[in-house]
């Protein structure tokens, strides 16, 4: 699996650095809703679903945390512990993120509002759902 990390371009200067996010340029898709998770606690792990048609962006804005991500056929491990890299997350992603630093604070850009009935956040039906979903998607 391909795992794609957006490299942000970070505008430094000897006052601190400053980054831009903007849709159609660093972020492939119009953006709808923004999130982020912060003082998340000691040993949690988070996340367990995908999303049928929601793509995301998730960015360490500060601290670190680590992500898998599993496409119904392999399982990939990611560190985000960078401001300056997007990690996209595309549809049909189940993912789970762990080992969050005390100080993180993990923003996530979404090209959708809110809607629970975009999620799967059942892993077996999330096999059989990304299964179909390579087939349909390969005719
Ligand atoms: P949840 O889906 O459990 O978070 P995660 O997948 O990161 O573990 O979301 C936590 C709560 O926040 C849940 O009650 C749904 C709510 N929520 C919103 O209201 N809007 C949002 O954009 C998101 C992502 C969650």
């Amino acid at each position: 699996m391909q795992i794609k990390l957006i490299p942000l371009q970070a505008h430094g200067d000897d006052r601190g650095s400053l980054i831009a996010l903007e849709e159609g340029k660093n972020i492939p898709f119009p953006v709808k809703r923004v999130y982020y998770l912060f003082n998340t606690k000691e040993g949690v792990r988070r996340g367990f679903h995908a999303h049928k048609t929601l793509k995301q962006v998730a960015i360490a804005v500060r601290g670190s945390c680590r992500f898998v991500l599993d496409d119904g056929n392999e399982r990939v491990e990611v560190l985000l512990d960078n401001p300056a890299q997007g990690l996209l997350i595309e549809s049909f992603m189940w993912r789970e993120m762990y080992d969050f630093s005390e100080d993180c604070v993990l923003m996530v850009l979404a090209d959708q509002l809110y809607d629970e009935s975009d999620y799967i956040r059942d892993y077996a039906q999330f096999i059989e759902a990304a299964n179909s979903h390579v087939h349909s998607s390969a005719q």
